[in-house]
């Protein structure tokens, strides 16, 4: 592959997308462009000030912003990681999952396209757009068996709907209209930096805090737990060297249960922090979310073959190092959950 100069992340304030730019700053000598419209759930303190990372403050609904993010970033490789993410947001305010991750990634395609179809020869063949999706758009599984490239899509909430929308557009985008695309749908992240709504996080902040924790449900629904810095570097090799217009599962054979990662949270908690009861006193079933899906889980055996990838970080190890970081930084949740204005409800730490 050729050496990267001009980068372009959707999302690079987010949880995910900042781990890629600080990866793309340290890593490669390109000139990183950060395309985020600056959301609840962004926060720039990671990436800090480098003179190779440019923010560009635009919301992807707008398509004449977008378009001149685009000519100004003049990228040779996109990553679009932008989006709504949270499902249970999704379920209670769907609007703004369509908009941005259904509307905002045809804004981008249309921009990227106009700009690729005007570069000079040698730096087409080279351009990249590289689409980051998940493995909710897959549905459900039973107890046994995996998600692969080959598993038809039957999304269930409106958030995994709205990326499997988003999906269909960047195949739709390379097989009309020969975009050169590489799609990647990946498993639960985690690691620093998540923003505190998410299933570990939350678990920390709740226990730390003496609050009760919210287990969905009967807490027996499976989640497929990758490090964060594992799912940057398939992102890094599919948008390199992964075949155009192929999709790549990305998954660590990290399945628990929910009920497994919230006893073990509590337990590294019992030692670093031990109180009068065990944590796990603290666990709290409650109501299920709607149309929750049961279990997921990834073969990677296509990005593994293809492309050696391996997940290089276990699930304890890294989930302690996670649970440390987060006792490390509550002054940073403080700071993002006020600013996120959240006030207090089920799911919330707040
Ligand atoms: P995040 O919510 O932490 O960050 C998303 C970022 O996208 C935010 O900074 C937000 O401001 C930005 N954004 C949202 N809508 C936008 C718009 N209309 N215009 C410009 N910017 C916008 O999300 P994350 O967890 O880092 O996930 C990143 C991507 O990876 C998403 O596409 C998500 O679907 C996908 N993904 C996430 C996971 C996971 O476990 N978190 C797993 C697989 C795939
Ligand atoms: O699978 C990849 C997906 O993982 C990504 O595409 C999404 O962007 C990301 O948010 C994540 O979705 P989940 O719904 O799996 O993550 P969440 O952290 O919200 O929940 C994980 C599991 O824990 C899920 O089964 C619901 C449950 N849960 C969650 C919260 C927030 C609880 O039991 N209690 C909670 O308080």
């Amino acid at each position: 592959p050729q050496p990267l100069s001009r980068v372009l992340v959707t999302g690079g304030a987010g949880f995910i997308g900042g781990a890629l730019v600080r990866r793309l700053l340290v890593e490669s000598s390109a000139m990183v462009f950060n395309l985020d419209k600056l959301s609840y759930a962004s926060d720039l303190t990671s990436i800090g000030s480098n003179p190779r990372h440019q923010l560009l403050q635009v919301d992807l609904v707008d398509p004449e912003a977008t378009m001149a993010a685009i000519k100004r970033a003049d990228p040779d490789l996109v990553f679009h990681l932008a989006a709504e993410s949270h499902v249970d947001r999704s379920i209670s305010g769907p609007g703004a999952f369509i908009e941005s991750n259904i509307s905002g990634t045809f804004n981008l395609l249309q921009a990227v396209r106009a700009h690729w179809e005007q570069l000079p020869k040698e730096r087409q063949e080279h351009f990249r757009f590289h689409h980051i999706s998940t493995d909710e758009v897959f549905g459900s599984l039973g107890p046994t068996g995996c998600f692969s490239e080959t598993t038809p899509y039957d999304p269930r909430s409106p958030y995994s709907a709205s990326k499997a929308a988003s999906d269909h557009l960047v195949s739709a985008w390379h097989h009309t209209y020969g975009l050169p695309v590489v799609l990647t749908n990946c498993s639960n992240n985690y690691g620093p930096w998540q923003f505190p709504e998410k299933l570990i996080p939350v678990v920390i902040l709740k226990a730390v805090a003496g609050e009760p924790i919210p287990l969905y449900g009967d807490g027996a629904n499976v989640r497929d737990w990758l490090y964060v810095e594992d799912h940057v570097e398939a992102l890094l090799l599919a948008a390199t060297r992964g075949r155009l217009g192929e999709s790549y599962c990305v998954g660590g054979h990290g399945e628990r249960s929910n009920k497994q990662v919230v006893q073990t949270i509590c337990s590294l908690l019992d030692e670093l922090r031990p109180q009068g009861a065990p944590h796990a006193g603290l666990i709290t079933p409650v109501a299920d979310r709607p149309g929750h899906d049961r279990r997921y889980a990834i073969d990677p055996t296509r990005i593994s073959s293809e492309l050696g990838w391996r997940p290089a970080h276990a699930f304890e190890q890294s989930l302690a190092t996670t649970v440390n970081w987060y006792l490390d930084n509550l002054a940073w949740c403080e700071k993002v959950r006020e600013q996120a204005g959240y006030r207090g409800n089920r799911l919330g730490i707040i």
